[in-house]
């Protein structure tokens, strides 16, 4: 079968400069986690998933070994947030799709992901997407009302609650009645566990965090050497999430955008929230955005979920 990439929105230095802007007027100054994901942030995730302390990936995958058997045939899979689409197989083999659409801000691994799906799905078609999913997402192909929408990773937890609401009003407008849409997301548990998922022993994920000032060094021309900020992951418990920060080594002044950026020793830059859901307030927020809950799973130490909701 054939694939194809359509590029709707390149992940554009101007879009860059306008987010850190944005961000440095904030008080901790952010960056917005979509920037870790150039190909070698993409590739950092990729390995992190393999991690021993990185539970999600693997316990989403043993979810969906058991229950992806029990999703319906649907004319198209939408993947949002694909990255390489690598859980996606069992998806593939259980809904049996004749068109699969990832959907991602980064396009190395759509690629990657197209032609292995390919090749290995003969019957599918592949039409990826380069779209930034905080843009609006209509129009998705495929047959409305014959589709599965998955979005896997808990890549929902990296939205705060204004920004998630908005992103399920998106996927609410993108799809039609009868659409299901498949929301994977990581629960709340203790939180030694969640800190090692998110300061690895081999500083995976520290080089996955700092690959954030590369891109800035790249594309806005920005002075910053990665070794004068040091990774940090700490647990709010009274938001239930985990905080990846980078924190300045030293004074630093770094000339960015026309202007002088101020960074004091022992300063932190908030560069990704990544909540952790208890089940309950999931359904809520998906019934609230207009999808009728039909079933969350979970593995059987309840460390994470996956909800199928059809949109009404
Ligand atoms: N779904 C995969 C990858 C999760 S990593 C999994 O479950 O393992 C998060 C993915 O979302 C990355 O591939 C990243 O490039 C993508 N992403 C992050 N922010 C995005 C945005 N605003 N729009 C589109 N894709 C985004
Ligand atoms: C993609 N996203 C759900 C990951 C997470 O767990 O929040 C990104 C990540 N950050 C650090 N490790 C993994």
């Amino acid at each position: 079968m054939t694939w194809s990439v359509e590029v709707r929105r390149a992940p554009d230095p101007g879009r860059l400069a306008a987010d850190v802007r944005a961000g440095l007027a904030k008080t901790p100054v952010e960056i917005p986690p979509k920037w870790f994901y150039d190909e070698k942030g993409s590739q950092l995730f990729d390995e992190i998933t393999e991690l021993a302390e990185y539970y999600p990936t693997r316990t989403e995958t043993a979810i969906l070994v058991e229950h992806a058997p029990e999703l319906p045939h649907v004319g198209t899979l939408v993947e949002l947030g694909a990255g390489y689409s690598r859980k996606t197989r069992l998806l593939l083999e259980s809904v049996r799709p004749a068109l699969f659409v990832p959907l991602d801000v980064s396009e190395e691994p759509i690629r990657d992901a197209a032609t292995r799906i390919t090749r290995d799905f003969p019957d599918v078609e592949v039409r990826g997407i380069v779209a930034d999913f905080e843009d609006e997402l209509a129009p998705l192909p495929g047959f409305d009302g014959d589709r599965l929408v998955a979005f896997l990773g808990s890549t929902i937890g990296n939205l705060t609650p204004g920004p998630r609401a908005d992103f399920l009003a998106r996927v609410f407008r993108a799809t039609a009645p009868g659409d299901l849409f498949l929301l994977g997301a990581d629960l709340v548990k203790d939180t030694d566990r969640l800190i090692a998922a998110y300061d690895d022993s081999a500083g995976i994920t520290a080089a996955f965090n700092k690959n954030v000032l590369h891109v800035l060094a790249r594309e806005l021309d920005a002075d910053l050497d990665p070794d004068d900020f040091d990774h940090v992951a700490v647990y709010d418990s009274e938001h239930h999430r985990i905080e990846m920060r980078l924190r300045a080594r030293r004074d630093l002044v770094v000339p960015l955008l026309g202007l002088e950026w101020r960074i004091s020793e022992g300063e932190e830059i908030l560069t990704e929230t990544s909540a952790k859901f208890q089940v309950e307030g999931l359904r809520a927020e998906l019934a609230a955005a207009g999808f009728a809950v039909v079933t969350t799973w979970t593995d059987a130490a309840a460390d994470f979920s996956l909800t199928l909701a059809r949109r009404v």
